[in-house]
């Protein structure tokens, strides 16, 4: 769902790692599975060791209880910018959003932001976000540098597909 914002990124002419279960086979890519905390942490320090210190981390994890958000934190030297399901805006859990900031905590060179995606009210109906409108989105709050940024909506939560 983030491809299309790693080639926008690609494009600005800056050194891009990528790291994922299957990231190999794209340039600046680096296998490793987030799961695995000590080959997490290996896959960070080989793309700092390449690429230098992280200026601007943007990442997606399906879970924020793992070590490697913060494994990922802790390397920051600027800007991590942390991709959130919908779920974190859900009105009746509003603890949510702090909650996942908690991954920067302490961390005084990690500057963290936030970007939640929602979806879109269409037609009377509702619809999840396509990856295009995914990529656009975060790119869009990364320039923007907003502390927190909705891609789409969250309100009316009712509303949610
Ligand atoms: N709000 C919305 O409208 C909306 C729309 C679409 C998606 N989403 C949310 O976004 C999530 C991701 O969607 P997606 O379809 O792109 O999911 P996905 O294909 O399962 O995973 C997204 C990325 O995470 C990487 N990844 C997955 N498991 C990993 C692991 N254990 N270690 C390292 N990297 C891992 C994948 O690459 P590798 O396969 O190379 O590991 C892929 O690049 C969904 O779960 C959904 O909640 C929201």
């Amino acid at each position: 769902m983030l491809s299309g914002l790693v080639e926008a990124l690609a494009g600005d002419g800056g050194r891009l790692s990528l790291l994922s279960r299957h990231a190999s086979q794209r340039p600046g890519g680096i296998d490793c599975d987030y799961h695995d905390e000590a080959a997490f942490a290996r896959a960070l320090d080989a793309a700092i060791e390449r690429n230098g210190p992280v200026e601007l981390a943007i990442a997606w994890f399906h879970t924020l209880k793992i070590a490697a958000p913060r494994l990922l934190a802790q390397r920051v030297r600027g800007r991590m910018f942390q991709v959130l399901g919908s779920a974190t805006a859900d009105p009746a859990y509003p603890h949510r959003l702090a909650a996942a900031a908690a991954v920067a905590e302490g961390l005084a060179e990690c500057r963290l932001r936030q970007v939640v995606l929602g979806f879109r009210v269409v037609d009377g109906g509702s619809r999840w976000l396509t990856n295009a409108e995914i990529s656009g989105g975060v790119l869009e709050a990364v320039r923007a540098d907003r502390p927190l940024s909705i891609v789409g909506q969250v309100e009316p939560w009712p509303a949610r597909p």
